[in-house]
């Protein structure tokens, strides 16, 4: 059997159950292109067989950081490309985001202390590899933020604290989606935090979704971030898809939770056309293009 000549990579988790993917291969296979779904773990698998690996969701990484990049950097053509995946896969690129002029949570890393924690209602702790909420939680008393901070830092993980941004609890988030840099669409995702319930590893975004029109100033950030990614990535080239997740501050201005890089949901259900701009942007790639 030929190789397909595109394959979007999953988890072994995924590969039955993330609608994207048919979505996608359908899509390219309507203007002619063969596309099937593996998993980026799967044993044997020859990864040089294909023209364009294109990176979906691979959501089991943040276990596995060091393999995940190992195995990206024995891909010979990923999107998006190992640079941006290696840069994004860890929230400390928000320093860089914050050092470039976009705005970001604020947010103390691998705090020792109370006092560093400043004045807020609530805070948020997370680990700076993560996805889908996990070893995420919400805190009324700055000491348990602090003790959770202690216990990622005690696995070796670096530690985020943030004040707990209260819009979402009203407004949620804004993920903004382009492909090929340009603006796409936009959803708005519901809260994900409840106050008092500690850790949790079993949140899901998945019911609370809604498509969005962004705001001039969402697009404005949004924009700025992607920029920043030019400089701070000066090899990553345009971007075949990004996401970048956006909350409401005190001020009332957008701030960046999150730039999604790697293996965002794109939210394609959501949006009218966005399967047919991804699959015409992974066309594109494409030698026969
Ligand atoms: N500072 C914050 N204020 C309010 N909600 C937050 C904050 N940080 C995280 N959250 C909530 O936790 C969820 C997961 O956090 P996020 O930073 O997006 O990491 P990931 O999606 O990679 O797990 C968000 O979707 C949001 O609902
Ligand atoms: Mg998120």
């Amino acid at each position: 059997m030929t190789p397909a000549r595109v394959v979007l990579a999953t988890s072994s988790h995924e590969l039955d159950r993330d609608p994207e993917l048919a979505l996608v291969v359908d899509e390219l296979a309507a203007v002619g292109v063969e596309a099937e779904a593996v998993a980026w773990d799967e044993v044997g698998h020859d990864w040089t067989a294909h023209e364009l690996v294109v990176v979906r969701s691979c959501w089991d990484y943040t276990e596995r950081l060091g393999e995940f990049l190992a195995w990206a950097r024995a891909v010979p053509v990923l999107a998006n490309p190992l640079a941006v995946l290696e840069w994004n896969t860890d929230k400390t690129y928000l320093r860089d985001l914050d050092a470039r002029g976009c705005p970001v949570i604020e947010t103390v890393w691998d705090p020792t202390d109370v006092a560093e924690l400043g004045d807020h209602a609530e805070w948020v702790c997370k680990p700076s590899v993560s996805a889908g909420s996990r070893d995420t939680a919400r805190w009324s008393d700055p000491v348990d933020a602090l003790t959770h901070a202690a216990e990622l830092r005690a696995a070796g993980r670096t530690a985020m604290v943030q004040p707990y941004v209260a819009s979402v609890d009203d407004e949620g988030e804004t993920a903004l989606l382009f492909v090929d840099d340009a603006f796409s669409h936009a959803i708005r995702k519901a809260p994900l935090l409840a106050p008092g319930e500690g850790v949790r590893q079993d949140r899901s975004s998945a019911g609370g979704i809604t498509p969005r029109t962004p705001t001039d100033a969402q697009l404005d950030v949004a924009r700025t971030a992607l920029d920043v990614v030019a400089t701070a990535v000066p090899s990553a080239g345009p971007l075949l898809y990004a996401r970048v997740d956006l909350v409401t501050g005190a001020d009332g201005l957008p701030r960046v939770i999150e730039l999604e890089l790697t293996e965002p949901g794109l939210f394609l259900p959501w949006s009218d056309g966005g399967a047919g701009r991804l699959s015409g942007a992974i066309r594109s790639r494409l030698s026969d293009s």
